[in-house]
């Protein structure tokens, strides 16, 4: 189907009417946690922008996450699996998009070391099924949401550039490891245009409660034991989702092809400060803190140096930890309806699974 096929069922794009500067934008993974915000973020600041929510609905899939911008007409859902071929033909074939922002992924590291074959197939076999259809219909721009997990681990007081050689030490670092080296194959092969953005540990709102921040958060409110991996050292770099989404805005528009930025907060805490952190500001008792039994291959630390992102378009974090910790705890609590419905489905098996395995009392 060429571009200037409407389809009915997509009522939401009439490309008689549209001008030069309406971009099409498929979104991947945008019912998920950082899709689902850079989808609320790009249509607040670019109203005329058509945008294409491409999502299979995993686990981590929520629809929930967009119910206020369901009815906008510059936006529609297709449901649909990156890795396949026609799923992602059909998409491209309907919408014909400018730029690819490619969110979609398996995301989480100890699922990842229960059962890595999925990460392969969505995270590696996803990107470059995308990317052919990206390089048959001439997208203009696709950017890949990589993350600070392919560089591995990072001794204490040193950080790395974008140069830094890849050492993931997890399936799921390795199988995005793998997505970023398909990226700079095609921009080497096919001249594809295209960015990577590697980012470090994001929290904020709708994110799934499978994730360090979110357990935390509601294990405290629910008065239950807060399960910390090891001795607790381990450290993350923590970033607002929204600050994430204005470094994607950035290079999404600016972004020289082929290029690779890093994204991280320069903001450090060893995981058991966090969890005390947390637990003090939600006036809860440290008490309910367990130290459960660590993350095989556990990561000790990542730290990027993000020289480059600031240098090149002035970015840097614009929300205080204190106040995005703030506000997202208020959001856990205020959306206890979002949270139940996640923790009444396939999510109990799994935190039985993943709690049990570390001898933390899950019942
Ligand atoms: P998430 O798990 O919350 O969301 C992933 C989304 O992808 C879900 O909506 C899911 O339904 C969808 N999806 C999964 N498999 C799919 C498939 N085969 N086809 C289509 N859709 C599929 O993840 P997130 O935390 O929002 O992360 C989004 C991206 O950002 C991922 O690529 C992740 O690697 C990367 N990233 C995340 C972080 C973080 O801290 N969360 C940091 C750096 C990079
Ligand atoms: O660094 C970026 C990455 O951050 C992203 O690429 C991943 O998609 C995202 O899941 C996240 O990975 P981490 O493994 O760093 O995040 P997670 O929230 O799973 O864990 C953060 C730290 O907290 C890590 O050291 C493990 C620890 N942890 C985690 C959980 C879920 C605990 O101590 N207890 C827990 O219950």
């Amino acid at each position: 189907m060429k571009k200037n096929e409407k389809k009915d069922t997509f009522k939401f794009f009439d490309p008689d009417n549209s001008n030069d500067s309406a971009k099409i934008v498929l979104v991947t993974g945008g019912a998920g946690f950082i899709g689902s915000n850079f989808i609320t973020y790009l249509i607040n600041k670019y109203p005329d922008y058509k945008i294409i929510n491409f999502d299979k609905l995993t686990y981590a899939g929520n629809l929930n996450n967009l119910i206020f911008i369901e009815e906008n007409p510059n936006y529609v859902f297709v449901k649909g699996n990156v890795a396949d071929k026609k799923d992602v033909k059909n998409v491209f074939e309907q919408f014909n998009p400018d730029f690819v922002v490619h969110f979609a992924a398996e995301s989480h590291v100890d699922r990842s070391i229960i059962n890595p074959d999925i990460f392969l197939q969505t995270n590696i076999l996803g990107t470059q099924i995308l990317l052919n259809y990206s390089r048959e219909h001439k997208v203009k721009k696709f950017i890949l949401i990589s993350t600070d997990e392919v560089y591995g681990s990072i001794e204490k007081n040193k950080s790395v550039t974008e140069e830094a050689h890849l050492a993931p030490n997890n399936p799921y670092a390795a199988s995005k490891a793998a997505a970023d080296l398909l990226i700079r194959v095609a921009h080497q092969t096919y001249g594809q245009r295209v960015n990577i953005i590697r980012s470090c540990n994001n929290f904020g709102p709708y994110q799934f409660p499978e994730k360090f921040i979110p357990v935390m958060i509601y294990n405290a409110l629910n008065n239950k034991e807060l399960p910390v991996y090891g001795d607790g050292k381990n450290i993350r770099d923590w970033i607002h989702v929204e600050d994430h989404c204005r470094a994607i805005d950035l290079v999404l528009h600016k972004g020289k092809s082929g290029e690779i930025y890093n994204v991280g907060a320069n903001n450090e805490w060893e995981n058991l400060s966090l969890v005390e952190y947390i637990l003090d500001k939600m006036n809860c008792s440290r008490s309910l803190i367990s130290f459960v039994l660590d993350r095989k291959g556990h990561d000790f630390r990542y730290s990027m140096d993000s020289s480059k992102i600031k240098n090149e378009f002035g970015w840097k974090p614009a929300i205080e930890f204190e106040d995005g910790l703030a506000q997202t705890i208020m959001w856990y609590k205020s959306h206890t309806d979002w949270v139940e419905n996640i923790h009444s489905g396939e999510y109990m098996n799994y935190y039985d699974e993943v709690y049990k395995d570390r001898n933390l009392e899950t019942q």
